[in-house]
C-alpha cells in the first residue's frame, strides 16, 4: 500500500470520517451509457468563475466514465436516499437499474428525487495521490425539493436536525 501502513489507512479513515459531510451521486452519459459513483468529496470550490470539485478514485470505471464524456451532473441526495447511496457505491452492478433520471442539459443524468443538482464540464484534472481532483466548471444548476439532507459521518449515514 505504498506509503501507508494498514494501521495508517485505518487511521486516517478514522479520524477523517468525524469530519460530516453530505452524499452526492456524480453521474455522466458514457460511450455504452449512463455511469455513476456516490461521493463525499463534493465542494464549492469557486464563485467566479463558477468551480466545484470532487475526488475520483483512480480505480473507479465510472470516473473512467465521465472522464471520457467530459461533462457530469452532481445529484446533492436527500435523507431518503441512502439505498440509492449503497447501489451508486457497489462495483460490478447495473446501478440505472429501475432508477428514474432525465438529462441535464450537458446530457448527464439526473436522478430523481434529488435535492439538488449542478451540471457541469470537466475543466482541470490534478494529481492527487490514489486520487485525482476533478474540478468542474458550472454550467446549469437547481434545488430540487424540500428534503433535508442525507449526511455521512464516522462511516454510516444519518439526517441533519438543524
Ligand atoms: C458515502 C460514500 C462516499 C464516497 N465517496 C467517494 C469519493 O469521494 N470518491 C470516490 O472516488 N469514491 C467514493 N466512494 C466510493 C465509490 O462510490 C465507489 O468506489 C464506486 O461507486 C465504485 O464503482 P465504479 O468502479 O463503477 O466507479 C464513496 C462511497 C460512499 C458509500
Amino acid at each position: 500500500m505504498g506509503d501507508t501502513s494498514e494501521l495508517q489507512a485505518a487511521e486516517f479513515r478514522l479520524v477523517l470520517g468525524h469530519f460530516p459531510t453530505g452524499v452526492a451521486v456524480v453521474t455522466a452519459t458514457a460511450a455504452d451509457g449512463p455511469v455513476g459513483l456516490s461521493v463525499n468529496s463534493f465542494t464549492a470550490v469557486s464563485l467566479d468563475p463558477p468551480l466545484v470539485s470532487f475526488c475520483a478514485d483512480r480505480r473507479s470505471r465510472s470516473w473512467a466514465g465521465i472522464r471520457a464524456a467530459g461533462a457530469f451532473c452532481v445529484n446533492v441526495l436527500g435523507e431518503r436516499q441512502e439505498a440509492l447511496s449503497r447501489v451508486f457505491a457497489a462495483r460490478g452492478v447495473d446501478k440505472f437499474d429501475g432508477v428514474g433520471w432525465v438529462p441535464s442539459p450537458s446530457g448527464s443524468p439526473r436522478l430523481e428525487g434529488v435535492v439538488a443538482w449542478v451540471d457541469c464540464t470537466v475543466d482541470a484534472i490534478h494529481e492527487g495521490g490514489d486520487h485525482e481532483i476533478v474540478v468542474g466548471r458550472v454550467h446549469a444548476l437547481d434545488v430540487e425539493g424540500q428534503d433535508g439532507p442525507l449526511v455521512f459521518y464516522r462511516g454510516g449515514y444519518g439526517r441533519f436536525e438543524p
